[in-house]
């Protein structure tokens, strides 16, 4: 049994075995994670106090402006990722391009790739509405010894290792999979440590809550205007509860507590919807299977699908199994 004060270092060697490879790269890589989610932490929670806010001026490669936090918490990432010497290569929503990493004394032996959303919700930092991160690792495919190619980021979701988000909320949180399931540790800011709060989370079959943003409504495929037209309605334990935040990892966290689905459909005006497979479904997908969730884009498992380009987007629906099914009933009936 796990007791109740166990830090999130002691989890990780402690599981270090249960993991199929248990080279101790994982849990170093995972290590690194913690580590950088501190430091951003940090940042996040002084942002009100200094001139940090605001848009940084640049442009990411979707076209959308760069808020100072987004650039901070990237390369306060990429840094604690590179200075470890444990990864290869580093995809970042915020680079164009990936990045190969190259160790001091050994040429690119690492195995593991990272590809992160470094700062996700990034909208509701000026308004103190919690935000995160998103990170998802994969093993390499191309030889150790080798540069890093595209090849190795572009690998479907069902090839993740591991993954998870950090939560900056009213409280932060880590919580993260690598293949049994999900934990969830709280960061104590006092003294800087992360405890096991929320042992194998798991989402609710079913819930009350679908998170989508109805502005949009007007572009929904018919399927999905009729699915949220089902979640209003006068029957059984219908109505739901409208929830959104608009930060996909509070959204997430949210519904896997409490029972929900959340939708980020295609649309007449983005026939992918928004959000990018590699950084943010694709991680929150293999959370979402393993805390007994489900994940999918419509009509085919989120980690089933080959992705073609680094910052591809997809629509997603994601959350208790049952409902995400239901929604994939009414997407057969009028897609
Ligand atoms: P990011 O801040 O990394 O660009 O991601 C924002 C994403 C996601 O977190 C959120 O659920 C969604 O965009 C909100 O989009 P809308 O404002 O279009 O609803
Ligand atoms: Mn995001
Ligand atoms: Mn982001």
């Amino acid at each position: 049994m796990d007791k109740k004060n166990k830090t999130l270092g002691e989890f990780i060697i402690e599981h270090q075995t249960a993991f199929q490879y248990s080279s101790g790269e994982l849990s170093k890589l995972i290590n690194a994670i913690r580590l950088a989610a501190k430091v951003v932490n940090h940042e996040v929670n002084k942002a009100g106090l200094v001139d940090i806010l605001g848009a940084a001026g640049d442009t990411n490669i979707q076209g959308e402006n760069q808020q100072k936090l987004d650039v901070l918490a990237n390369e306060k990432f990429i840094q604690a990722l590179k200075n470890r010497e444990i990864v290869c290569g580093i995809a970042s929503e915020e680079e164009d391009d990936f990045i190969s990493v190259n160790s001091n004394d050994k040429q690119n032996q690492n195995k593991y790739v990272v590809l992160i959303d470094p700062l996700d919700g990034s909208s509701n930092i000026d308004v103190n509405v919690s935000v995160g991160t998103i990170f998802s690792i994969y093993r390499r495919i191309t030889p150790v010894g080798t540069p890093v190619t595209i090849e190795d980021f572009l690998q479907p979701g069902k090839n993740q290792v591991a993954a998870g988000y950090i939560v900056y909320g009213t409280s932060t949180m880590l919580v993260y999979t690598t293949g049994n399931g999900v934990n969830g540790f709280t960061l104590n800011p006092a003294i800087g440590t992360f405890y096991l709060s929320h042992p194998n989370m798991e989402f609710p079959e079913t819930g009350k809550i679908y998170s989508v943003n109805e502005g949009n409504y007007i572009h929904f495929p018919q399927g999905v205007k009729d699915y949220i037209k089902y979640c209003q309605k006068e029957e059984d334990d219908r109505p739901y509860t409208s929830r959104y935040i608009g930060s996909l990892v509070s959204d997430f966290h949210r519904n896997m507590i409490k029972g929900g689905i959340y939708m980020y459909p295609k649309s007449s005006v983005a026939q992918n919807g928004k959000l990018r497979l590699l950084y943010e479904c694709n991680p929150m997908a293999y959370l979402a299977e393993q805390a007994n969730g489900k994940a999918s884009d419509g009509y085919r498992r989120i980690m089933e699908i080959e992705p073609s380009e680094l910052h591809e987007r997809v629509p997603f629906f994601c959350g208790s199994r049952k409902m995400v099914e239901k929604a994939e009933e009414f997407m057969a009936l009028k897609p």
